[in-house]
């Protein structure tokens, strides 16, 4: 039997896992009770059970691939009345195996299963290979898929990982960490591996799939019912809902704009934004351009020159309050958004050229303004916007 060396550090959380080095691997009783709950409360009468024949059993393993079961069966019934066997599927034109597939998803899916028969038919003479280390070659069968096939069409032992084996896993040995990083699927694969009973490894290899489909479901696992329940990791130190532990989330960069709301007779100076980039072709406020503008704080103060020079060419500042700061958040960062309050000593008057506009204030409930601008200046010329700190 294959000795297996558990990680050095935190991924086996099970209480002793770490010390013991053959930990998993001795642990029979897990497949047992697997093969013995399968018996008793698996899924026996799916339409790709109870056969033998490789054909059918990778077609039903590369339809099942991302794929719920409920979809998958009236799509695998028409495929196989179409195509029964491997030889009329390779045979067949791309197009039509397309079309028998069209509703399904992930389309690869169907090119690699039509490339798939053809070299069962070139390179093994229309017989699908036993030996997963062999199948796992052709196109579109994976590590998990090949083991499954091996284990179903011909009762190989072989160690099957797909998605909700691994949350089976995770919870049961209460394995910590992101499954798609490499140590962890590393880590739950030597599981899968040193897990495998000597025997029964179709029931051991469907029981895993159905624990995962029927009760240790991803929410509202059902884990009074669960045969692992007295075994269970995750239950038993309080960790059902955070295991497996979820894809970690990038952080969200994060902008800064100081936005100057320059008010003169009624009018509040508007700047069109370019095509292109955020509320493009919109109207909005100008912005202190710059990098020192970007880099700000929040709420922090400006100094009056900065403020001075970008308005220069509209008029000169009597006045400046920075305003309450706030964050807008767009799908891939975070804006925080800094206004000040300025009123003019003197306006340059412009004619309406260029990207500049001066605006009435009546009219900004109608005007083409991002959301957050249009809220911020409806408050300000309605006096709610609140004053921060006059410079
Ligand atoms: N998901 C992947 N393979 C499956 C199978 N053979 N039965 C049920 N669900 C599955």
């Amino acid at each position: 039997m294959k000795r297996i060396i558990p990680e050095k550090t935190g991924v086996l959380n099970a209480p002793g896992y770490a010390e013991k080095p053959d930990a998993i691997a001795a642990d029979r009783s897990f497949s047992t009770a697997v093969i013995r709950w399968q018996k008793q409360h698996g899924r026996h009468k799916l339409p790709w059970q109870n056969t033998r024949d490789a054909y059918r059993v990778w077609l039903s393993e590369i339809m099942l691939q991302q794929t719920q079961v409920a979809a998958v069966i009236p799509y695998y019934q028409r495929f196989l009345e179409r195509f029964p066997d491997v030889g009329s599927l390779a045979a067949a034109p791309a197009d039509e195996v397309m079309a028998h597939w069209s509703g399904l998803g992930y389309y690869s899916r169907a090119r690699n299963l039509h490339r798939c028969a053809q070299r069962i038919c070139a390179e093994y003479n229309g017989v699908f290979p036993a030996d997963a280390d062999l199948l796992v070659q052709l196109p579109g069968i994976g590590r998990s898929t090949a083991a499954a096939i091996s284990a179903f069409a011909y009762g190989r032992r072989a160690a099957i990982l797909d998605g909700n084996v691994k949350r089976v896993f995770c919870r049961n040995f209460g394995i910590d960490g992101y499954p798609g990083e490499k140590r962890i699927e590393d880590s739950l694969w030597r599981h899968a591996e040193a897990l495998l009973p000597e025997r029964d490894i179709e029931a051991y290899t469907q029981g895993l799939m159905d624990l995962g489909a029927t009760l240790c479901t991803r929410n509202n696992p059902s884990c009074p019912a669960c045969p692992m329940l007295p075994r269970c990791v995750a239950v038993a130190t309080d960790r059902v809902k955070h295991l497996p532990v979820r894809k970690p989330k990038k952080a969200v960069p994060e902008k800064h704009a100081a936005m100057l709301v320059v008010i003169d007779r009624g009018q509040v100076l508007l700047e069109q934004r370019p095509e292109s980039g955020i509320w493009g072709g919109l109207l909005s406020l100008p912005e202190l351009a710059g990098p020192a503008a970007e880099a700000r704080p929040a709420g922090k103060a400006l100094p009056d020159m900065a403020i001075s020079n970008a308005i220069a060419r509209f008029g000169t500042v009597a006045s400046c309050e920075a305003l309450q700061s706030f964050t807008h958040g767009f799908t891939h960062f975070k804006l925080h958004i800094s206004p000040f309050r300025i009123s003019l000593a003197h306006r340059i008057d412009f004619v309406g050229e260029g990207s500049h506009v001066w605006y009435d204030g009546e009219r900004l409930s109608r005007a083409p303004l991002p959301a957050p601008v249009k809220k911020l200046l409806l408050e300000i010329f309605n006096g709610t916007a609140q004053l921060k700190i006059a410079i």
